[in-house]
C-alpha cells in the first residue's frame, strides 16, 4: 500500500448517504429515472448553468451516446479531428462509432488542441471536432467556434475533468460554464473526477430536439412501451449513484477550496526549479483543481519523468503519467497514425507526471512530494 495515492475518491459523511438512499427501501424504484436521477439533472443544471443535463452511466457511454444522438456520420462523412493528448475513451468513442480520429496538436501554453492547426486537419470528409478540456484547462472554445461555423462542423466537448469550472466572459459581464461551450459537452463523474457519482456522467447541451435522442441512445433505443426507435444500448444512471452525486454536489465548494491550498502550496514549493515546470489554469478562468500536471525537461532538471516517478514511489508516492503513451502510440491505433505528426503532444506525453491531488491531501505531504522531487534535481 503506498503512502500517499495520486488521488483520493471524496466521500460524503455516511449519515448523509444514508439518509438519502433510505427511502428507496420503501419506493423501490432504484434505477430507470427514478426521483435522485431526476433531482440530480436538475440539480446540475442549476449549478453548471447549462439548459439541459442528460445523466449516464459513465462518461464514456455520454461520449458515445452525443456522438449518435447529433448524428455523426449520418451524411457520409466520417472524420472527427480531435486531440492525441488524452484518455483513450476520447478516440475510442470516435472509432466505436464508426467514425475516423484525425489528430491535430495541442498548445504547448495548456496542452488543450490548437485552433491554429484546425484548417489544416479539416477535409470535405470532417463532420466534426472533438476537443478536450485537458486537466480542466479551458480550450479556445471562441476560435473553435468559429472554424467550426465557418466548415459546418459539430463540436462535442469532452470535459471529463472539467466539473464546474468556469470563464469570465468580459463582453456578458459574467462567468459562464465550461459545459455551456459547443453542440454538447460530456462529463464523467468518475470516482476519480473533482465531482463523483461513483461511476457516471453527463451530456450537457442546449438544443431541446437532442433530449429525447439521448434519452432513447441510454435506455436500448426505447421511446415508449411499445416503440423501440433505434438500436440503442444500456447507459442508465441508477438512483445509489445518483444520490451519491446529490451528497458530493453539496460538498463540491468545499471540495474545490481545498484543492485550491493543495495546488497553491505545490506552486510554491515548484516554483523556480528549473526544469520542472507546473501547467496553472490560466487568466480569467475560475479552475477546479482536478489535476497537477508537472513537465520535466530532463536537460534541465538533470532527471527523467521516469526516474522522479521511480524515485517517488520508491518513497510511497503515487504519482501517474496522464497522458503517456500518446493516443496515437496505442498498439490499437499506431498502424494508422504517427505521433511525430503532433510533436508537441509527444513530447509533453513523454515529460508529463501528475503528482498526488485530493482534497484531503495534507500540505504536509505535498511539502514532502516536492522536497523529493527537489532531490532528483540538479
Ligand atoms: C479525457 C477523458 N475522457 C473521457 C473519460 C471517460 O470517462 P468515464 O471514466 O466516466 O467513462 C475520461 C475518464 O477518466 C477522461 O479522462
Amino acid at each position: 500500500m503506498p503512502r500517499i495515492n495520486v488521488t483520493r475518491s471524496s466521500m460524503p459523511p455516511i449519515g448523509e448517504y444514508f439518509a438519502e438512499v433510505a427511502p428507496l427501501w420503501e419506493s423501490r424504484w432504484i434505477t430507470n429515472a427514478g426521483e435522485r436521477h431526476r433531482e440530480l439533472e436538475a440539480a446540475l443544471e442549476k449549478r453548471l448553468g447549462v439548459a439541459d443535463v442528460c445523466l449516464f452511466v459513465n462518461g464514456h457511454s455520454a461520449l458515445e451516446c452525443a456522438i449518435e444522438a447529433l448524428e455523426l456520420g449520418s451524411d457520409g462523412r466520417d472524420e472527427v479531428v480531435t486531440t492525441p493528448f488524452t484518455f483513450a475513451s476520447t478516440t475510442h468513442a470516435i472509432v466505436r462509432k464508426g467514425l475516423k480520429p484525425v489528430f491535430a496538436d495541442v498548445r504547448e501554453s495548456d496542452l488543450t488542441i490548437d485552433p491554429d492547426l484546425l484548417e489544416r486537419a479539416i477535409t470535405p470528409r470532417t463532420c466534426a471536432i472533438l476537443p478536450v478540456h485537458v486537466y480542466g484547462n479551458l480550450c479556445d472554445v471562441g476560435a473553435i467556434r468559429e472554424v467550426a461555423d465557418r466548415h459546418g462542423l459539430k463540436v462535442i466537448y469532452d470535459a471529463a475533468h472539467a466539473f464546474g469550472v468556469e470563464r469570465w466572459d468580459p463582453a456578458a459581464g459574467k462567468w459562464e460554464g465550461v459545459a455551456t461551450y459547443g453542440d454538447a459537452s460530456m462529463l464523467s463523474f468518475h470516482a476519480t473526477k473533482v465531482f463523483n457519482t461513483i461511476e457516471g456522467g453527463a451530456v450537457c447541451f442546449g438544443d431541446p430536439a437532442l433530449r429525447g435522442a439521448l434519452e432513447r441512445w441510454r435506455n436500448f433505443g426505447i421511446v415508449d412501451p411499445e416503440s423501440v426507435e433505434c438500436v440503442g444500448g444500456n447507459a442508465k444512471m441508477d438512483e445509489f449513484r445518483a444520490a451519491m452525486g446529490l451528497c458530493n454536489l453539496r460538498h463540491f465548494d468545499e471540495e474545490v477550496a481545498k484543492r485550491k491550498d493543495v495546488a497553491e502550496r505545490y506552486w510554491s514549493n515548484l516554483e523556480g526549479i528549473a526544469g520542472a515546470a507546473a501547467l496553472r489554469p490560466g487568466e480569467g478562468v475560475r479552475p477546479n483543481y482536478a489535476y497537477m500536471p508537472v513537465l520535466f525537461d530532463a536537460e534541465a532538471f538533470g532527471s527523467t519523468r521516469d526516474e522522479v516517478f521511480a524515485v517517488l514511489a520508491a518513497e510511497g508516492f503515487v504519482a501517474r503519467k496522464y497522458f503517456y503513451p500518446l493516443v496515437s502510440d496505442y498498439a490499437c491505433y499506431r498502424d494508422s497514425y504517427s505521433s511525430e505528426s503532433t510533436p508537441i503532444a509527444k513530447c509533453a506525453a513523454e515529460r508529463v507526471l501528475c503528482l498526488p491531488m485530493y482534497a484531503d491531501l495534507a500540505l504536509g505531504d505535498v511539502d514532502e512530494v516536492c522536497r523529493v522531487i527537489r532531490g532528483c534535481a540538479r
